[in-house]
């Protein structure tokens, strides 16, 4: 149990480690397979495990990708979903994803042609439901593109869950928001890397010269995702790759499906460089917050660093990524203006849901992250 006697959040209890050796789930009859394939798939992966299905699209995908490329067979329809909230449709869309960033089972998998057919239909579905929520900025702002930007962000709405967890977090809160945040932290400046080949000029100097940093100017033990692995240790979580993903709700898949999907597509990379803008211009104030509410936790500066690096760095970043990524990519190429605003429109759309999932949650003293019935539904 969690020290508020609420509800638990413990490593120990969520992470997918812990059944590295039982049965993988297997839903479509026909194409079962061993229980010891499935074992053997896993461990040659970077993967812990790969989780359990959460319904008929994510059960697709996991089934498949324990057999050898080539094999997808028939999908489910995806039809009567919300494609922003429902988890079946998340865990199956980010699945698709992980193929491309590290190899979930069988590398070959990466463009297999039925899994990318399938990806593409649920990616219609997920633009459908973000250009449902995303009034369209250029209507709302009508200035050039770097002041619509800041206006954007200006006005985003909702509550703040660093001010939360400053101020009032628990310890269980601030470890279940790590184990959320894993799922793209442990691979942070990946998705926005996909992005570099697909700029010219400045914007491309300038993406780069931010992405360094990110991935510690040359220094693994700096890399950004390899410090957040040392906060999750320092809160004794399980800094593997893909280990929670299990637990994660879609509100927290949906923020990483999001980049992925930019990253994953040139003709989205106005949107990505509007995503990127957004998370380090928006950065400073709650990465101190975070690393003040690890600090009163007794979480020493090993712990803390991955925040603290942050509130430096990303002060510069945001300079650069507003003044010259955003300002050169809309020089070179102002027709990617409307999907630039986009891109920055539906990150602070999904940041805004996500943060609002986390804090109903603990408003109503639940946990936030996917129970063990959810997931064996
Ligand atoms: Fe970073
Ligand atoms: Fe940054």
């Amino acid at each position: 149990m969690s020290s508020t006697g609420r509800y638990a959040a413990s490593a120990q209890q969520f992470s997918s480690t812990r059944t590295k050796n039982n049965p993988m789930v297997h839903v479509d009859g026909n194409n079962q397979t061993s229980v010891d394939a499935c074992t053997n798939a896993a461990r040659s992966s970077d993967w812990p495990v790969l989780p359990w299905a959460r319904g008929p699209l994510s059960a697709a995908v996991i089934s498949a990708l324990q057999r050898p490329p080539g094999t997808f067979g028939p999908t489910p329809p995806i039809s009567g979903i919300d494609a922003l909230s429902d988890d079946d449709f998340s865990l199956a869309l980010y699945l698709c994803y992980e193929v491309h960033y590290r190899a979930v089972t069988d590398a070959g998998w990466e463009w297999d042609p039925g899994l990318l057919t399938f990806r593409a239909e649920l990616e219609r579905a997920f633009v459908e439901r973000l250009r449902d929520e995303v009034v369209d900025p250029r209507s709302r702002f009508p200035y050039e593109v770097v002041s619509a930007l800041d206006e954007l962000i200006r006005a985003a709405p909702g509550p703040s869950l660093s001010r939360y967890l400053l101020e009032s977090g628990t310890l269980d809160q601030l470890r279940e928001f790590c184990m959320h945040r894993s799922a793209y932290q442990l691979k942070e400046a990946d998705p926005h890397t996909f992005g570099i080949p697909r700029l010219t000029g400045e914007a491309k100097a300038a993406m780069v010269e931010i992405q360094f940093e990110e991935y510690g100017s040359g220094v693994a033990a700096a890399m950004h995702s390899h410090l957040f692995g040392e906060t999750m240790n320092a809160l004794g979580l399980d800094p593997s790759y893909g280990s929670y993903v299990e637990v994660l709700p879609a509100a927290t898949l949906a923020t990483v499906n999001l980049v992925s999907m930019f990253a994953l597509h040139r003709r989205w990379r106005g949107a990505l460089v509007g995503h990127l803008a957004v998370f380090e211009m928006t950065s400073v104030e709650p990465m101190a917050r975070y690393s003040r509410a690890l600090a009163r936790f007794g979480i020493g500066p090993e712990g803390r660093r991955f925040y603290d690096v942050h509130v430096t760095a990303d002060e510069r970043h945001a300079v650069i990524a507003r003044d010259r990524m955003v300002a050169g990519l809309i020089r070179a190429e102002p027709e990617l203006s409307a999907d630039l605003l986009f891109g920055a429109a539906a990150v602070l759309m999904l940041e805004q849901r996500f943060a609002s999932h986390l804090l109903d949650a603990w408003a109503n003293n639940r946990s936030s992250l996917v129970s063990r019935d959810q997931r064996a539904r």
